[in-house]
């Protein structure tokens, strides 16, 4: 008999195909949103789920099925799921990393690049019929060849972002846990570690890529937004949540910062409403992942993952290792 799997949401159907191959499938194509009693309800007497970063796993939903025995994510974060309850429970927990790096560093660049230069505000403006005569002072940005560019999180994601900056004659300042080792520095565009304090005072465009956690919430406050300067941007394609989004609104309404670039956002798909009155914000729906081949690349991983899981062998993305298949 095939175990049985949950897939949470709408994915790319060949997928489905493949993890059909394996196991009995319930899928959810129609891309219902599930309640966590609804997911209690569906994971009933299944072996696996294949899951999205925005569904929460929590200890609730492993206790009422204490058969479970992988969840896999196709996401790199899995803030989404109760690690600590996974690994008590025996559950093995994967993410998606590496086949997402360049997608994301991508979009980082895409943000920081609009927010400096006002792309999308410029757009609103032009569409609304203003555009009536060119003047020297139409829309001024800041520049970002030859400025200082500030990573907050030096993961694989943050080093990705920093090399792209080589062709900008940019200066790489990061921080991070630790310091990384000097041959992946000198790769970095010749980053250079610094405590955050410094970091914060001294890029021009400051990009957080580090993960989420109860000791990252609101990294970024109103105490951090007030060392910024008051030129810079700040671009957000971590997770909602490390930014107080409250005290970002403040800032930029006040341009104690220049502008900001968000694909996350606090109780997202919910998000501060104030965001819409402001022009000097470039929002998006977590989209910084969301290439074509990128986003089949992370269904599969999760899908492969799941079927390592579920068949007895280490699956390649195991967040958890001490959980053994
Ligand atoms: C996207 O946010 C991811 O974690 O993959």
């Amino acid at each position: 008999m095939k175990p049985k799997i949950l897939v949470t949401r709408a994915v790319f159907s060949e997928v489905i195909d493949l993890l059909a191959q394996h196991f009995e499938v319930e899928s959810n194509q129609a891309d219902q949103i599930y309640t966590e009693r609804e997911l209690i309800d569906k994971l009933r007497g299944k072996d696996g789920v294949f899951t999205t970063s925005s569904e929460r796993i929590s200890a609730e939903v492993m206790a009422a099925n204490v058969q479970i025995k992988a969840i896999c994510n196709m996401a790199v974060g899995f803030n989404n799921i109760d690690l600590d309850a996974a690994t008590r429970a025996g559950i093995m927990v994967t993410n998606t990393p590496e086949v997402l790096n360049q997608t994301t560093a991508d979009f980082a660049w895409a943000l920081m690049m609009a927010a400096a230069r006002r792309v999308t505000e410029s757009e609103h403006w032009l569409r609304a019929g203003q555009w009536q005569k060119w003047r020297f002072d139409t829309l001024l940005g800041a520049d970002v060849h030859g400025a200082t560019l500030g990573i907050l999180g030096m993961g694989r994601i943050g080093q990705a972002i920093a090399r792209r900056s080589l062709g900008f004659d940019m200066r790489v300042l990061y921080h991070n846990r630790s310091r990384l080792p000097v041959e992946k520095e000198a790769h970095a565009n010749n980053a250079t570690f610094v405590s955050k304090q410094e970091l914060l005072r001294s890029a021009d465009h400051l990009i957080l890529v580090l993960p989420y956690s109860p000791q990252t919430h609101h990294t970024i406050g109103a105490a951090e937004l007030a060392l910024m300067k008051p030129g810079a941007t700040l671009v957000n394609i971590a997770r909602g949540g490390i930014v107080d989004d409250v005290a970002l609104i403040a800032a930029l309404r006040e341009r104690r910062i220049a502008a900001a670039g968000l694909d996350v956002f606090e109780n997202e798909p919910c998000f501060h409403s104030d965001f819409l009155t402001l022009p000097n914000v470039v929002l998006t729906p977590h989209i910084a992942s969301a290439s074509e081949p990128t986003r089949r690349a992370m269904a599969y991983c999760a899908a492969e993952n799941l079927i390592a899981a579920l068949s007895g062998a280490q699956p390649q993305n195991i967040v958890n290792p001490e959980v053994k298949g």
